[in-house]
């Protein structure tokens, strides 16, 4: 039996979790305490870092007790911290490493510093007890990216965003259009009510030999449309939000369709490989609609973890800490590690986006 406290404080989620795993049964989630912080950046359009950092302080010491609580454990019955120490915003990362790093110590437990993707990338494993290799799409606020899973620190990254995360442009464009924060679910409302027809936005990069994304293009172009019509009347906005969220779909599919293809050239013997996606643009029921379609067309398994544990939680940190002591790879340096706001999963590919002294972007 092993048992490991997870710590995740990359962005506006206040998270800690205990999930156990005995090797005869499925692991299992003992606790899961997720603190958002959305009211205390709403007013300001986005997530403030320092706000962010601030209130990481005030609530951790207690989400870690909830999580104790609601596990019924003591620090004694807990085998190892694991924390989130990048990519993110610096200052939540060093509140949530530094907590973890204390606990560790004053425990005398080990201590394991974890990268945020890795998380994301291995959920699937803690939910669906999934096996190597499979294909991950992370489309979240910060990321998105299309990674080959291969093994616990195994990543190869196949795309990436060369601007805009997707969520990002869920998030603009709802402002743009004069949409609260967060975007994404609000675009999504809004479109239901829309014609996906009306405004012929473009499809970035689709049909591109490149494998990356780009989201900026389609922001700009959402602009001239909602300047160029102002004042918007409530169809106006649903109609560019139904005609952007097809866009969105159209352009994904394109680029993940290709990853797929690309799956199955270098893994011909998988049988029934697995797509698996995470993060918070995973809610929307039409992007998931479009990728289930497009497994079915090409014979893969469409994994879509619970929301809960798609979205940023402390769970999938603590579960890639389990992973990586299963694995072997104990983490003797954890005390000394420095927070990174950027950490790309993947170490042997050529960074697309970002350079300098904090290294890629991704
Ligand atoms: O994974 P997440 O909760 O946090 C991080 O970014 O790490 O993702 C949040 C992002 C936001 O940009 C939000 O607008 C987007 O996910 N999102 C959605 C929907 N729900 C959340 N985007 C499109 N449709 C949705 N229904
Ligand atoms: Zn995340």
């Amino acid at each position: 039996m092993i048992r490991v406290l997870g710590i995740e404080t990359s962005c506006d989620e206040t998270a800690a979790s205990i999930v156990a795993l005995d090797g005869a049964s499925a692991p299992k989630i003992l606790s899961n305490v997720v603190l958002s912080q959305i009211a205390e950046h709403a007013a300001f359009g986005g997530v403030v870092p320092e706000i962010a950092a601030r209130a990481h302080v005030e609530a951790l010491d207690g989400i870690v007790e909830a999580a104790l609580t609601d596990s019924d454990m003591s620090l004694d019955d807990i085998d190892a911290i694991a924390a989130t120490a990048g990519p993110g915003l610096v200052g939540g990362l060093i509140v949530g490493l530094m907590t973890a790093k204390a606990i560790a110590a004053a425990a005398g437990k080990p201590l394991l510093a974890i990268n945020h993707l890795e998380g994301h990338a291995l959920t699937a494993r803690l939910t669906d007890g999934l096996t190597f290799p499979y294909l991950l799409l992370l489309v979240s606020g910060g990321h998105t990216q299309i990674v080959r899973v291969a093994g616990v620190g195994d990543y190869q990254r196949w795309a990436t965003t060369i601007d805009d995360a997707l969520g990002e442009a869920f998030d603009k464009t709802a402002k743009m259009l004069g949409l609260p924060y967060p975007g994404g679910p609000n675009v999504e409302k809004a479109a239901a009510k829309g014609d996906p027809a009306r405004f012929a936005f473009p499809r970035p990069m689709k049909g591109s030999p490149q494998p990356d994304f780009s989201f900026s293009g389609l922001k700009t172009a959402v602009r001239q449309t909602a300047q160029a019509i102002a004042p918007l009347t409530e169809q106006d906005v649903a109609d560019i939000c139904a005609s952007f969220q097809t866009a969105v779909a159209d352009a994904l599919a394109d680029r993940v369709s290709r990853a797929l293809s690309r799956f199955r050239a270098e893994f011909p013997h998988e049988e029934r490989p697995a797509l698996v996606v995470a993060g918070g643009v995973a809610a929307n029921r039409m992007i998931k609609t479009t990728l289930e379609g497009l497994c079915d067309k090409a014979g893969f398994r469409f994994v879509a973890p619970p929301l809960k544990l798609c979205t940023d939680n402390a769970a999938m940190i603590a579960w890639a800490g389990i992973e990586r002591l299963q694995a072997g790879l104990k983490d003797e340096n954890a005390f000394d590690f420095v927070p990174r706001s950027r950490w790309p999963l993947d170490i042997v590919s050529t960074p697309v986006v970002g350079a300098g002294r904090r290294g890629a972007k991704a």
